[in-house]
């Protein structure tokens, strides 16, 4: 593992399978582990990838160990997953580009973050970068109400806006005609939505305000990692380590305040961790 870390992305050569949706994938999974004689597997990465390791310990008395790693920060159990702080910084550096040119053109700049079923990027990135509007899954207001806070702020003598949208926000009645295309683990693919692009020409219709969409897409999983996810990334590795040294398999590493604890694979996977209307509310005070 020396060199690893200023380095992104996958560095063995894996990938987000689920053997459970393949003919017999999971005998092959069971086979080649077997036959590798390994000893012990850390699962690395999210709600998708935990989850089949989750089940595999479950139902096959698989030694594996989880580490929490996905830009989503969405599993529960963990405040932190690592990768996400990595995004959001690519994510705010992106809203401060778009300043520039946003103030220089008197434009809307409708930008387009991950984070699939929840806003966490959206809000820290929006709240980080100086938002005036932030439209995220859990907390959704509609294009009518976002379109009100940029006239609010256009009244004010403000001529540009900065609109943040989490991929997975849902336009309600104006979603129609979305068509949907969905992965190996039966999800979404969200970015293929273009929610940006369409909220994008509402906004342009409604308000009058000439209007433009970034869509940041995978620009936000790579690159090299803050310093911040390095060394979560690094005491999750410890944590891991030392798990799978005492046998204890099943748990995940998982940040608790400041602390590194382990927490069963089951309860981190039990359901998504959403964005609080505590931390929405950080953001909204500040929309228009
Ligand atoms: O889970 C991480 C993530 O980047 C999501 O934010 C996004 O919706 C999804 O993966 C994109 O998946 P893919 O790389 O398969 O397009």
């Amino acid at each position: 593992m020396s060199g690893l870390l200023p380095r992104g992305g996958t560095i063995i050569g894996t990938t987000r399978t689920n053997p459970f949706r393949l003919e017999e994938g999971v005998e092959r999974v069971l086979e080649h582990f077997r036959s590798e004689d390994l000893d012990a597997l850390v699962a690395i990465g999210g709600e998708d990838t935990l989850g089949v390791a989750a089940r595999l310990h479950a139902e096959h008395d698989f030694p594996v160990v989880g580490v929490p790693k996905t830009i989503d920060n969405d599993l529960s159990a963990t405040d932190y997953t690592f990768g996400f702080d990595t995004a959001v910084f690519i994510a705010t550096e992106a809203i401060d580009r778009l300043h520039t040119t946003a103030e220089s053109h008197n434009r809307v700049m409708v930008v387009e973050v991950m984070g699939r079923h929840t806003g966490w990027i959206a809000v820290m990135s929006g709240i980080a970068g100086g938002a005036d509007v932030i439209l995220i899954p859990e907390q959704p207001i509609s294009v009518d109400e976002c379109c009100d806070d940029l006239r609010r702020r256009h009244d004010r003598g403000k001529d540009f806006s900065i609109v943040v949208v989490s991929e997975g926000y849902e336009l309600g009645e104006d979603d129609a005609g979305a068509e949907d295309e969905v992965d190996q683990f039966g999800h979404v693919r969200l970015s293929a939505r273009g929610v940006g692009d369409r909220l994008a020409k509402l906004i342009e219709e409604r308000t009058g305000y000439e209007t433009r969409v970034t869509v940041l897409g995978h620009v936000q999983r790579g690159g090299t990692p803050t310093p911040r996810d390095r060394i979560l990334a690094t005491r999750y590795g410890l944590k891991a380590a030392d798990l799978v040294q005492e046998g204890r398999f099943g748990q995940m590493a998982a940040l608790r305040g400041d602390s590194i604890v382990d927490v069963s694979l089951a309860e981190a996977t039990a359901e998504l961790k959403t964005v609080p209307p505590e931390w929405f509310h950080v953001a909204k005070a500040f929309f228009g």
